[in-house]
């Protein structure tokens, strides 16, 4: 074929609508996000995380007593089986804790007898389940690669409290409850970015919820996804001191580095979870002694604005803010894990619905067709080797 024939590829899906949606809606020219029709920032100034979770789910708020069911049951599903604290605690304890909620998840799949059941009422059972398994399976990891036990969750906390008292073993201020909490709302949902696009490719083939959950996790792993939170502050650290974060943006600038925490495949002009992020970052701050890292913050923001006229993302003020809090860094990942399980069940849900496999197309620019030669006739000239990796210092 002719270069001139050739079909226009869209590498990296850019500007290509794929599928209608329900759960959540991104409008770049006002830079704003939607759950369900409600501002992301109307829910996180006047609900709790597990409200949030509700309407994600169902496509409204709960009523009084719809939360206090929902969150009946949420509370009553958080406890793990004492056959998945063994395989955690199997696991090497350097493991990374994306990869052990990868393994928790797969082996939760692998245990439940109700898994190929892809009825509506099933899924939404697995995903409350899911999401109220995932704080216990992170603390207990936190725990468990220390030699500790892990501590069992209680019924009489909320989501965000229970996470805080299942790795510290205490309940910290409500204004870092309420902090965290306005982070699990913001980190729930985000339209058809690649983790739950991944979930939805899962789906489509009618494979189970479990198995697209667990795709899900590894692709949120990466580095220009949900990643980047742990990224951002290795930035803070490499930094160290506010007088020197316009040096270390200008060499990273001029060495063509990314910096972490900035840009947006979508938003062009800022990121809508920013501003509600600062404000929390600024509440945690006061507490928690956060001044010189906000210094950082604030001089690589106004540097990436002046050089490259890039904005800050969700990851930026987020990673800031669960090192205040104490977090370690790689649990920032699994955090979002435990708030974005709501957004990627409800669209596994939405492709059932109308589901139609995912199978785009693509270019070929390999070897034109060519007749296999028999092994006699190969002659000696060997295929290029792939070299070993090279063995790690230890
Ligand atoms: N640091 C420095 N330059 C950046 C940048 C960043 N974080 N993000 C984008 N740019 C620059 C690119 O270098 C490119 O410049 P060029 O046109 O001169 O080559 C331009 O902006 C467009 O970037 P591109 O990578 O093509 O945009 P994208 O839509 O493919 O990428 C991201 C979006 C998120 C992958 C990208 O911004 C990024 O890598 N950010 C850092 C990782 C991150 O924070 N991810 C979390 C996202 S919520």
């Amino acid at each position: 074929m002719d270069d001139s024939k050739k079909p226009e590829v869209h590498k990296g899906l850019v500007g290509v609508y794929v599928d209608d949606s329900k759960v959540s809606k991104i409008v770049q020219e006002t830079n704003s996000l939607t759950y369900r029709g409600y501002a992301v920032q109307d829910l996180a100034a006047n609900c709790k995380f597990e409200e949030v979770a509700f309407l994600m789910w169902n496509g409204e708020l709960p009523t009084k007593q719809e939360l206090a069911d929902f969150e009946k049951k949420e509370r009553s599903l958080r406890k793990i089986d004492d056959s998945l604290v063994d395989v955690l605690k199997k696991l090497r304890p350097d493991a990374h804790p994306m990869d052990v909620l990868r393994t928790a998840i797969s082996f939760i799949g692998a245990q439940d007898p109700k898994w190929s059941d892809e009825s509506k009422g099933a899924n939404l059972d697995k995903s409350i389940n899911m999401m109220a398994k995932l704080p216990t399976i992170v603390a207990a990891w936190s725990r468990i690669r220390e030699g500790k036990e892990p501590i069992p969750p209680r019924d009489d906390l909320s989501y965000s409290e229970n996470f805080f008292n299942m790795t510290a073993g205490k309940v910290p201020e409500p204004a870092i409850i309420s902090a965290f909490d306005k982070t699990m709302i913001l980190y729930a949902e985000h339209s058809f970015n690649v983790s739950t696009f991944t979930a939805r490719t899962i789906t489509s083939s009618l494979s189970d919820i479990y198995s697209a959950v667990t795709g899900a996790i590894g692709s949120l792993k990466g580095r220009l996804h949900g990643g980047a939170n742990e990224a951002v502050l290795d930035v803070i650290n490499e930094i160290g001191e506010p007088e020197k974060a316009k040096a270390w943006l200008d060499d990273a600038l001029a060495k063509k580095k990314t910096i972490m925490g900035f840009g947006h495949r979508v938003y062009k002009n800022g990121d809508s979870r920013v501003p509600t992020l600062k404000g929390a970052f600024n509440e945690v701050s006061k507490l928690r002694g956060g001044e010189k890292i906000g210094q950082i913050m604030d001089i690589l923001e106004e540097g990436m604005l002046e050089k490259k006229n890039i904005k800050p993302n969700v990851d930026f003020p987020t990673a800031g803010l669960y090192h205040l809090m104490g977090i370690e860094k790689d649990l920032y990942t699994p955090l979002f894990v435990m708030a974005r399980i709501t957004g990627w069940t409800a669209h596994v849900m939405e492709q059932l619905e109308g589901n139609k496999l995912i199978r785009p197309l693509c270019t070929y620019s390999g070897e034109p067709q060519r007749p296999v030669v028999p092994m006699d006739q190969r002659g000696t000239k060997a295929t290029p080797a792939i070299k070993p990796a090279a063995p790690k210092a230890p």
